[in-house]
C-alpha cells in the first residue's frame, strides 16, 4: 500500500469522493478482486486538510485527499476514469512549508526516486500547482528552483514538452482571510505536497463531448460533465447494458457508450424520439462521435412499460440469472421545463392500433418515481445500479434522503447540485441487493411515499417565487426598483 494525494477539481464538490469510490469499485470488479478491497480503500480516504487549525472553522471547499492505492497502476486506472479528479500523485513528502518539504525530500533514500534515477532516458519535468494563488512565470520558476538540489540528483534530462515523468509541487494556498485575487496577499501556503504524477482525470473527454458542439440537443439535455459522472456512478464499461427510460436527446447514454457500454433508450415523447430531421436526432448524436448506436430506442411510458419483469421470471427461485440490465440512468421530468406525463387509455378498434399515437396527460412526478423503482427492482442484476436525479428546494435535509429507500436497494450516494439559490437537485445512486435478500412481494410497487420532498416540486418552487414578488409589490415602488 502506498500513500497518494488525490487532487480534485474545484467543482461539484459533493460528487468528487463518491465518484472516486464508484470508479474504484468498477476497477476492482473488472479485475475480479475481492470486495473487501473496496471497503479498505474507502476507509483509507481522508481529507488532507483535516488537521489544519483553520480548516476546523473553514467551510471553503477541500480538494485535497489522501488515499491508499496498491500500486501506481491501480491509481492510474481509477484516476484516469474520474471526471472530478484533477490529479493523483504518489506522495514523496508533505509539510506545512516548502522549507520543511525540501528537508523531508533530502532525508529520503534514493529508492524513493528509483524510476527517475534509472537512466538518462527518463526525461522529466516539474510542475507547480497552486490552489488559491496565481504566480507569474518567474515566481513559478523560483519555486521550482527551490527544489533544484533534489531535481539535480536525477540523471534524466529535463524536457518541458516531451517528458516521461512529471513531478508535481502542490501548494495549498487558500487564503485564511479575504479573497484569492488580492494582489497584496502575504500569507504563506497552508501546506505543500511533492510527488510523482500517476494519473490525471478525464476532463478532456468532457471537452470532446461538450453540448456546445452536439448535433441534436433539447432544453433539458444533460451537460457532458454530469453525464460522464452519471456513467461513472452507473459503472459503465464494455460488459454493461444500460437503459435510460427518459432518454430525451440521449446525452446520458452517449457518455455510457463512450465508456463502451451497450445502450437502450425509451421516452414517451414522439417529438423528441423523431428528432428534427434525419441528420438531427438521437442516432445522429451517436454517429457524430462514432459511437455504436443504441441497441434500441423505444417509445414507451415508464408507467406502462413493455420491458421484461424478472419478478415473474424468477419465481422459480433461480436467483442467479435474475435481472437483465446492468444499470438504469435517468433524469426525470421535474415539471419545470419538462412535464411528467403518462399515456391516457383510449378504446380503439384493432385495425387502428398499429399506427396509433396515444394521447398523453400530466401525472405527478411521484408516480414516475415509484414506477422507476418497480421497474428497476424487477430488471437490474444483482449489484446493478440505479442512478437518477430528483429535484428539491434548498430546504432539503439529510433526513429527506430517507424518502428514497426500497427493500431491494441500498443507497450508495446522494450528491447535491445547487442549480439556483432555491432550486437544487440530488443525484441518487442505489445498488440492487441480492435477489434472494428481499421478500418477493417487496419487489412490486411497495415504493410509495405519502409526501416525498419532490412531490409538486414545480408548484413549490413557483409559489415561493410568486410570494416573493407579491411581497416586493406590497413594499411599494421604491423597493421594487431595488
Ligand atoms: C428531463 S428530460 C430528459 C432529458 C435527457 N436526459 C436528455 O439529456 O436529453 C425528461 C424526459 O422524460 C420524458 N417523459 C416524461 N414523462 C414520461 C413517462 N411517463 N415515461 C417516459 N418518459 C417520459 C420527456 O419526454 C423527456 O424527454
Amino acid at each position: 500500500m502506498q500513500k497518494y494525494l488525490v487532487v480534485l477539481r474545484d467543482i461539484h464538490k459533493d460528487f468528487g469522493i463518491p465518484e472516486l469510490l464508484s470508479v474504484f469499485s468498477l476497477v476492482n470488479r473488472s479485475l475480479n478482486r475481492c470486495k473487501s478491497l473496496e471497503e479498505s480503500f474507502a476507509n483509507s480516504i481522508c481529507s488532507a486538510s483535516a488537521h489544519l487549525e483553520t480548516e476546523k472553522k473553514n467551510t471553503k471547499p477541500n480538494i485535497f485527499y489522501f488515499a491508499n492505492f496498491q500500486s501506481d497502476h491501480e491509481a492510474f486506472l481509477v484516476g484516469s476514469r474520474c471526471v472530478l479528479v484533477r490529479a493523483i500523485i504518489r506522495l514523496w513528502s508533505y509539510a506545512p512549508s516548502h522549507e520543511l518539504c525540501l528537508k523531508q525530500l533530502q532525508s529520503l533514500g534514493k529508492d524513493t526516486f528509483k524510476e527517475l534515477l534509472k537512466s538518462e532516458s527518463e526525461s522529466f519535468r516539474c510542475k507547480l500547482f497552486s490552489y488559491g494563488r496565481k504566480y507569474s512565470q518567474s515566481e513559478t520558476v523560483d519555486r521550482i528552483n527551490f527544489y533544484s538540489s533534489i531535481l539535480q540528483q536525477f540523471p534524466g534530462k529535463i524536457n518541458l514538452k516531451d517528458f516521461r515523468h512529471e513531478i508535481w509541487i502542490v501548494e495549498d494556498s487558500f487564503p485564511t482571510t479575504g479573497h484569492t485575487n488580492n494582489p497584496n496577499r502575504t500569507d504563506l501556503p497552508r501546506q505543500v505536497f511533492v510527488g510523482l504524477l500517476v494519473a490525471q482525470g478525464c476532463a478532456d473527454k468532457v471537452q470532446t463531448y461538450t453540448l456546445k458542439k452536439r448535433n441534436f440537443i433539447g432544453t433539458t439535455s444533460m451537460d457532458a460533465e454530469l453525464s460522464f459522472l452519471m456513467a461513472n456512478f452507473a459503472l459503465a464499461d464494455k460488459s454493461k447494458l444500460i437503459l435510460d427510460p427518459f432518454v430525451g436527446t440521449a446525452s446520458i447514454l452517449i457518455s455510457c457508450a463512450a465508456f463502451g457500454a451497450k445502450t437502450i433508450g425509451s421516452d414517451l415523447s414522439f417529438t423528441v424520439l423523431k428528432g428534427k430531421s434525419d441528420d438531427e436526432n438521437i442516432l445522429s448524436n451517436f454517429r457524430q462521435y462514432r459511437l455504436p448506436e443504441p441497441l434500441g430506442i423505444v417509445r414507451c411510458d415508464i408507467l406502462h412499460n413493455p420491458w421484461r419483469h424478472d419478478t415473474l421470471v424468477c419465481s422459480n427461485r433461480n436467483f442467479d440469472s435474475c435481472g437483465w440490465l446492468d444499470a438504469i440512468v435517468a433524469d426525470l421530468p421535474y415539471g419545470v421545463r419538462e412535464s411528467s406525463r403518462e399515456f391516457v387509455g383510449e378504446k380503439l378498434h384493432s385495425k387502428f392500433v398499429l399506427n396509433h399515437i396515444p394521447k398523453t396527460a400530466r401525472v405527478g412526478l411521484e408516480h414516475l418515481v415509484s414506477s422507476l423503482f418497480e421497474f428497476a427492482a424487477s430488471s437490474l442484476v444483482k449489484e446493478g445500479r440505479l442512478v437518477f436525479w430528483l429535484p428539491c428546494t434548498d430546504e432539503f435535509s439529510e433526513h429527506d434522503k430517507s424518502n428514497i429507500c426500497h427493500p431491494s436497494f441500498r443507497l450508495i450516494a446522494a450528491c447535491r447540485q445547487i442549480v439556483t439559490r432555491r432550486f437544487h437537485r440530488i443525484l441518487f445512486v442505489l445498488e440492487r441487493k441480492e435477489w434472494n435478500d428481499d421478500p418477493m412481494e417487496d419487489r412490486t410497487g411497495t415504493f410509495y411515499n405519502q409526501s416525498p420532498f419532490y412531490k409538486d416540486f414545480a408548484a413549490k418552487l413557483f409559489r415561493e417565487e410568486q410570494r416573493k414578488e407579491v411581497d416586493l409589490w406590497k413594499k411599494g415602488p421604491s423597493r421594487r426598483i431595488e
